[in-house]
């Protein structure tokens, strides 16, 4: 089955089975003993091989809405799309969610790498996350705390990867809303009777300016991880660069801009065969249609070089990599 429509980076590459999944208990029917993919709407997975299993497309849909006096209970199922759930409650004056709007891919694939964007994430809201466990064959639900959430991570990266199908997620939302401006563009907003509805617009205002919209210009998004360091190194870097940016993460770290590095390492346009450095956004990789495989892993590794010969900092990917019978992770040589 081919899997060049079933991704947004559109390589074009073969699955051996395309299962699509409308109802959990479809779950109870599959092989997990042989290699599988789960997949939403392929907006943060890349497959750079054929994948000799199955591709386990979610498309289980429903959202309930229950309320207190306080608070908004989500409960919306993995297929849905994230950034309709969020015009859907915004409709009906549920605010909250509206920072993370435009994001790309399904309300299933947000928990696992945590989205977030203009000062929130997911994690703010998860309640619980629920989902197919695949030794037991039995559903089970899963507590914010439980889920591990970090930055772009939680535990579905790793103790539960491979072993769990998210199938719902529910989300409190309290009812006092108040709009989180703190990011750069976002802070002209600040007037009174401003409402959610015009922090949505400005979100999709600033994304659609600097994203390329992969329906347009096959991409999946931010490419790599912000990468975090020590107080101690980004101190050194900022003696070295004056205008790095830094963001604080905690007593012991920050995050550097990986757009930032891949701009100044000169890259900013760089084009590998039919792979580019999107010109608007470096941490953007886009196929420009002609793209291959061999390109995209050359460009990775092109970028973590150039970006270690000249910071000295290691760039993750953080787009998903399927090779052909599992994960990929690619480490371009440092040194
Ligand atoms: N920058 C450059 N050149 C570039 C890109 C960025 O100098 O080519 C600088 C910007 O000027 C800014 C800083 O780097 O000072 C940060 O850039 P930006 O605000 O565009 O955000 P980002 O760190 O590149 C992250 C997320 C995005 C999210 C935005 C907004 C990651 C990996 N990416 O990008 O998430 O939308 O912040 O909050 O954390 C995604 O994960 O797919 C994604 C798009």
């Amino acid at each position: 089955h081919a899997l060049q429509s079933l991704h947004t980076f559109a390589l074009p590459s073969q699955c051996l089975q395309l299962v699509t999944v409308s109802h959990w208990q479809q779950l109870t029917e599959i092989d997990f003993s042989k290699p599988f993919c789960l997949l939403g709407e392929g907006s943060n997975t890349v497959f750079v091989e054929d994948f000799v299993g199955t591709v386990i497309k979610i498309a289980l849909k429903g959202v309930v809405i229950k309320e207190s006096d306080t608070a908004w209970f989500v409960t919306a199922a993995a297929g849905e799309n994230w950034h309709q759930l969020i015009l859907q409650l915004l409709e009906k004056g549920i605010a909250g969610l509206e920072n993370l709007a435009l994001i790309p891919g399904t309300v299933g694939a947000a928990p696992v790498q945590n989205i977030g964007a203009y000062g929130v994430e997911l994690a703010k809201f998860v309640e619980y996350v629920e989902g197919f466990d695949i030794n037991t064959q039995q559903r089970v639900k899963l507590t914010r705390e439980q889920c591990e959430f970090g930055y772009r991570d939680s535990i579905f990266k790793h103790a539960l990867k491979g072993g769990f199908v998210i199938t719902q997620v529910g989300l409190k939302i309290t009812k006092q809303w108040q709009p989180e401006l703190s990011y750069g563009p976002l802070q002209n907003l600040k007037h009174t009777n401003l409402t959610a509805q015009q922090v949505c617009q400005a979100v999709i205002d600033i994304r659609q300016s600097k994203l390329p919209d992969p329906c347009v210009l096959a991409n999946a998004g931010s490419f790599f991880k912000n990468p975090v360091v020590s107080h101690e190194r980004a101190s050194k870097l900022k003696q070295q660069f004056a205008d790095i940016p830094t963001y604080y993460v905690n007593d012991a770290e920050q995050k550097l801009a990986a757009g930032w590095l891949i701009e100044q390492a000169g890259l900013k346009g760089h084009q590998t065969g039919g792979i580019a450095v999107y010109h608007k956004q470096a941490l953007v990789l886009v196929n420009q249609g002609n793209g291959s495989a061999d390109d995209l892993v050359t460009m990775i590794k092109y970028i973590q070089q150039r970006v270690w010969q000249k910071f000295a900092v290691k760039l993750e990917h953080e787009v998903r990599l399927l090779g052909h019978d599992s994960e990929v992770h690619i480490q371009g040589a440092v040194c």
